[in-house]
């Protein structure tokens, strides 16, 4: 989409009467993510009115992972436990969660396997941040998150023609956003950055809905100082989404890309083998994960 036509395309999207929105929740821990000097005491203001947001993280910070000795019934102590960011991190997914319970599907996809891929990927990118830009380890795991956030809307704003992309793309071995593009003229990358846009999610994020599944200018590095957040994202999320299609984490099957893989190893300065070592781990990281996000 040239630019004319994505900021007439973002008009669309904004006065859309039948686009998700984000739990009200949400939208202030989105306040939160924005603000560099927010505390975790800005947070638990937001999350002590929320009984239901309240008692899951209780619940996951006296999940047997973290292993404490006695039950804490303090959302203070909790946030203090489970630490700032990743009380950000939780909080926002479980509101975005509630946007992926629907009991749609469509042919051999379904709302809650996009969600499974979606937490799938968010792990991943944040294990292969850890290894590579530790300090993104948590942004990594926001932008897996919502990277495909887009498709929500596709089958909210236009369930038939969504219908004719699962078609136009089961049993083809196409890449799906190509059946997107051939049913409804646009793909989930063009919906996915002009919602978050509207849902006022920071820059890097919107990159990363647009740019995870590659962009036409890629940097050959991105590990000097000027490689800019969100294309960084948007490698590891790529990186990641490639591991999940490997794995069968995906919400469809889609064609495997190891010369894709090879580009992005390069891009972000990951050798062969670590690569390899990260994605023998992914087992237990999603386990563990599942566990704290009691899924
Ligand atoms: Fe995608
Ligand atoms: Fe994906």
């Amino acid at each position: 989409m040239g630019t004319m036509k994505r900021s007439k395309f973002q008009n669309l999207i904004d006065n859309a009467p039948d686009i998700p929105t984000l739990p009200a929740v949400a939208t202030k821990v989105i306040e939160v993510v924005r603000d560099a000097d927010s505390t975790a005491e800005d947070l638990r203001q937001i999350i002590c009115h929320d009984p239901v947001l309240s008692s899951r993280l209780m619940r996951m910070a006296n999940s047997a992972y973290f292993g404490l000795p006695d039950e804490l019934t303090d959302l203070q102590r909790a946030i203090v436990l489970l630490g700032f960011n990743s009380v950000r991190n939780l909080a926002f997914t479980a509101c975005l969660q509630s946007l992926y319970k629907s009991e749609y599907r469509c042919g051999s996809f379904t709302a809650s396997s996009l969600w499974m891929h979606s937490v799938s990927v968010a792990v991943i990118s944040r294990m292969l941040a850890e290894r590579i830009w530790p300090e993104f380890a948590e942004e990594a795991f926001l932008a897996g998150i919502v990277h495909d956030v887009g498709i929500i809307v596709e089958w909210n704003l236009l369930p038939e023609r969504f219908e004719q992309v699962i078609r136009a793309f089961e049993g083809t071995g196409r890449p799906f956003g190509e059946a997107e593009k051939q049913a409804l003229g646009f793909d989930h990358r063009d919906c996915g950055s002009a919602i978050l846009r509207r849902w006022g999610l920071p820059k890097h994020l919107v990159r990363v809905a647009r740019q995870h599944h590659g962009s036409r200018k890629e940097p050959a590095s991105l590990n000097s100082e000027s490689g800019a957040l969100g294309d960084r994202l948007a490698a590891l999320v790529h990186l990641a989404e490639c591991i999940c299609a490997e794995r069968g984490n995906g919400f469809i099957d889609e064609p495997r890309d190891e010369e894709r893989v090879m580009a992005v190893l390069g891009q972000i300065g990951c050798g062969h083998e670590e690569y390899r070592n990260i994605v023998d781990c992914t087992d237990e990281e999603l386990d563990r994960a599942r566990t704290i996000l009691a899924l």
